[in-house]
């Protein structure tokens, strides 16, 4: 008789406690995968096969050690298996005029939205190709449009989607790597920042053709599909999730 090894599927998700972050952490687990929740913030909750690490993204990108450290203690954690699911979800969005951005708020927002989706990726690289698995990373509409003030944010998911297509080249087929680009998403920071103007939240929801803005789940839905074999021959993919809003011109008609 052949036995077959159970393996529990690990995955690991960054910014797990912010608004998308919860979703992929409740979605991941309930595919049944366990969890490894990271956030800069710290979480007291017990979630079923949740495994919340506090995480600064920022000093894992300058740390070295500090990384290595995290990847030992995400070993342990996993019993030396390793993930097979990386979600780089977490990002800081900072809003200021090219004029006035400063170097500070330049280089965190590279460091967090973008060099360290990098540098995580490549840590689990050996652990994902062993595990024939996938990385997933959310970018942002601002990929390809943005608005005033964004400079920042909008250049820094311009590099992420552009990171997805060409890390690809260099893994090749060891592992799946994909973005989605999601428009607005209903998270409660986006719905505490129309507090008092609903006719306005309203306009925002009618200008997408679907008639209103996505939901967290929606988006965590796609990155468990993205990350399963289902999704077998999606690679380097930068998924748009926003409701048609990309293909709206805006000027004055
Ligand atoms: N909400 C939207 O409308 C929307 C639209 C498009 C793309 N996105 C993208 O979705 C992802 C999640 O966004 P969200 O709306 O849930 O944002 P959010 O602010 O609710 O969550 C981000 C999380 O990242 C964490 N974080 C910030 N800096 C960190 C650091 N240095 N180290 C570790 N963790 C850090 C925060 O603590 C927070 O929990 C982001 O990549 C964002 O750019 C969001």
């Amino acid at each position: 008789m052949q036995h077959t090894r159970i393996h529990k599927k690990w995955a690991l998700v960054t910014g797990a406690l912010g608004g998308i972050g919860q979703a992929l952490v409740k979605e991941f687990a309930d595919e049944g995968y366990h969890v490894i929740a990271t956030d800069i913030k710290v979480s007291n909750d017990k979630i079923d096969n949740v495994y919340f690490l506090q995480l600064d993204l920022e000093k894992f990108v300058v740390n070295e050690l500090y990384a290595t450290e995290f990847y030992q203690k995400v070993k342990e954690i996993t019993n030396g298996t390793g993930i097979s699911s990386l979600v780089n979800n977490a990002a800081i969005q900072i809003l200021a005029d090219t004029s006035s951005l400063t170097r500070e708020q330049w280089n965190t927002s590279f460091n967090v939205n973008l060099s360290a989706p990098f540098f995580m990726s490549q840590l689990f690289l050996d652990d994902l190709t062993t595990n024939i698995g996938s990385i997933v990373n959310i970018s942002s509409i601002h990929a390809t449009q943005t608005k005033k003030e964004f400079v920042a944010y909008a250049t820094t998911k311009a590099a992420l989607s552009s990171m997805t297509r060409n890390m690809v080249l260099d893994i090749g087929s060891k592992i799946r790597i994909n973005a989605i680009e999601p428009a607005a998403i209903a998270t409660e920071m986006l719905k505490a920042g129309f507090d008092g103007k609903e006719e306005q939240y309203k306009k925002l929801e009618m200008f997408h053709p679907l008639g209103r803005v996505g939901t967290p789940t929606e988006v965590a839905k796609l990155a468990v599909f993205l990350s399963s074999e289902s999704a077998g021959f999606v690679q380097g993919a930068c998924i748009s999730a926003s409701g048609g809003i990309q293909g709206c011109l805006s000027d004055p008609s």
